[in-house]
C-alpha cells in the first residue's frame, strides 16, 4: 500500500507516522510519500519519519519529494494537510477581524473565509493532478476550513472525503470518563465540520444505550471545563457542543480574551520552531511531547481507521466524517457538506447514517452557517469583492454591512498575494 501526504513538511507528520507505525496492522503501508514544496523542512521531518519506523520495526519506506505527480503515482490514498500562507497568514486570520469585534479564528468567521479563499484553489488544483496521474486513489482531507473544502473537492467530482479530529478526541475522553473502551463509545455527532454537538454517547454502538445524561450528571464539570463553557449551559442544552461552539456561544468573552493575548498562530509558529529543532536531532526517534500540545491530538487515529475502511474495509464500521449530505439532514441542500457518522466501506466510500430530528436551536445554526459555506465557496471559486462581501454578510458572527464591509475589504488587503483576482 501507498500513501502519499501533501504537507508532508508539517510539524504535525510525526504524529501521523507514529499513528502508522502503531497500527501497521490496520493498515499496513509499504510506501509513505511526504510531498512538500519546503525542502528544509521535508527533510527534517523525513529524517524524523524514518527514524520512527525504523524504531518501531516498521518496514516501510519513507520517501520525501517537491514533486507532486510524482509523489502521487501509484498512491492507494493521499493525504491533504497543508497550510496556504503558513502560520504568518494564520496569524492575520486571527488577528484584524478582532478590530470589528469579531472572533479572530483560523477556520470560524472572517478568519475562515480568508482561509478558504486562499485554500481552495490550491486543494483543487492538486486534486485535479492527483486524478491526472492517478483517478482511483482517495482523496482525504484534513485541510482547513475542511467543510468548505471538502465540498469543493466533491463538486469537482473527486473521490474525496473530509476529516477531523474532533470527534475521536470527544470519544476518547468520554470513554476515558466512562471506563470503557474507545471502541465501545459511539457518537450522536451532528453538524457540519467545527460546528457540532453530541447529542449521544452510546455504549457498544450505534443502537447502544444512550449514557449522555448519565454522562453530564457525574462529568458535566469536567467536560464543562474541558469547552470553557458553564456547567448550567451544558445541563441546559442536554448535548455537548465542540469547543468550536463556544465562539459563538460566547463570542464577545472570546473576543475580549484574544485581545489580550498573543494569538494562537504566534503560539504555533514558536512551538513549531521548537519542534523542527527537534526533528533534526539524529537520536529523536519518537514523536516528542512537545506536540501534544497542538490541536492534533488522535489525528492519526482517525486518519488510519479511514484510510483503512476506505482502502481495505478493515478499520472501525462506523466513523465520523465530512460527507454530502444527501437526505440526511432534512433542513439542508442534498450537496451541503455535514460532518456525522458514516458507515465506510471499501467500495461505497462513506455513507451517512440516519440521524434522528434535530433540535432548531441547533439546526438553525447549521443552516445558516451551511448557507454561508455556500456563499464561501462561490466567493473562494469565482473571486470579487461582492461575493465576499456576501459570505461576510450570511455569517452568523457578522451578520451586519459595517461590519462586513471592513472586513471584506481587511480580508483583501492582506490575502491579496493568495488570491488571484484581487
Ligand atoms: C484541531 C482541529 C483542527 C485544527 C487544529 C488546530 O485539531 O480539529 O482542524 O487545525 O485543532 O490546532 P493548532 O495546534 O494548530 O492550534
Ligand atoms: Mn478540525
Amino acid at each position: 500500500m501507498k500513501l502519499t501526504v501533501v504537507g508532508g513538511g508539517s510539524t504535525y507528520t510525526p504524529e501521523l507516522v507514529d499513528g502508522f507505525a502503531r497500527l501497521r496492522d490496520t493498515l499496513p503501508i509499504e510506501e509513505l510519500v511526504l510531498v512538500d514544496p519546503a525542502t528544509d523542512r521535508l527533510e527534517l521531518v523525513g529524517g524524523l519519519a524514518r527514524r520512527i519506523f525504523a524504531r518501531q520495526g516498521h518496514g516501510g519506506q519513507v520517501v520525501t519529494t517537491t514533486d507532486l505527480d510524482a509523489g502521487v503515482e501509484g498512491a492507494d490514498a493521499v493525504l491533504l494537510q497543508l497550510r496556504v500562507g503558513g502560520q504568518a497568514a494564520r496569524q492575520q486570520d486571527e488577528t484584524w477581524p478582532l478590530e470589528c469585534g469579531c472572533v479572530g479564528q483560523e477556520t470560524t468567521g472572517a478568519g475562515g473565509l480568508a482561509k478558504a479563499l486562499r485554500t481552495v484553489p490550491v486543494v483543487l488544483d492538486i486534486a485535479e493532478r492527483v486524478r491526472r496521474t492517478n483517478p482511483d486513489a482517495w482523496i482525504i482531507d484534513f485541510t482547513n476550513p475542511v467543510g468548505i473544502v471538502t465540498r469543493a473537492l466533491l463538486n469537482a467530482g473527486h473521490k474525496a472525503v473530509g476529516l477531523c479530529n474532533v470527534a475521536i478526541g470527544l470519544q476518547r475522553k468520554f470513554a476515558a470518563l466512562l471506563g470503557v473502551a474507545p471502541a465501545d463509545v459511539h457518537l450522536d455527532h451532528v453538524g457540519l465540520n467545527h460546528l457540532t454537538w453530541e447529542t449521544g454517547v452510546r455504549v457498544g454502538g450505534p443502537e447502544g444505550e444512550d449514557v449522555l445524561p448519565k454522562l453530564l450528571g457525574e462529568h458535566g464539570d469536567t467536560i464543562a471545563a474541558d469547552l470553557r463553557l458553564p456547567r448550567a449551559l451544558l445541563d441546559r442544552l442536554g448535548v455537548v457542543p465542540s469547543y468550536y461552539l463556544r465562539y459563538y456561544y460566547a463570542h464577545d468573552e472570546v473576543v475580549r480574551e484574544l485581545r489580550t493575548k498573543p494569538s494562537r498562530a504566534e503560539e504555533v509558529a514558536a512551538m513549531e520552531r521548537e519542534l523542527l529543532r527537534m526533528y533534526g536531532d539524529p537520536a529523536l526517534d519518537e514523536k516528542p511531547e512537545l506536540l501534544a500540545k497542538r490541536g492534533g491530538a488522535y489525528y492519526s487515529e482517525a486518519a488510519v481507521d479511514l484510510a483503512a475502511a476506505l482502502l481495505s474495509g478493515a478499520g472501525s464500521p462506523y466513523q465520523v466524517v465530512n460527507a454530502y449530505n444527501r437526505g440526511t439532514l432534512s433542513f439542508l441542500p442534498d450537496d451541503a457538506v455535514i460532518e456525522v457518522q458514516a458507515a465506510v466501506g471499501a467500495q461505497s466510500g462513506p455513507v451517512p447514517l440516519p440521524v434522528a430530528a434535530v433540535d432548531p436551536l441547533y439546526a438553525g445554526l447549521m443552516a445558516n452557517v451551511t448557507a454561508y459555506e455556500d456563499l464561501a465557496l462561490d466567493a473562494a471559486l469565482r473571486g470579487g469583492r461582492e461575493r465576499v462581501f456576501r459570505a461576510l454578510l450570511a455569517h452568523p458572527l457578522i451578520g451586519q454591512y459595517e461590519y462586513a464591509d471592513a472586513l471584506t475589504d481587511q480580508l483583501i488587503a492582506h490575502n491579496r498575494e493568495h488570491l488571484a483576482w484581487a
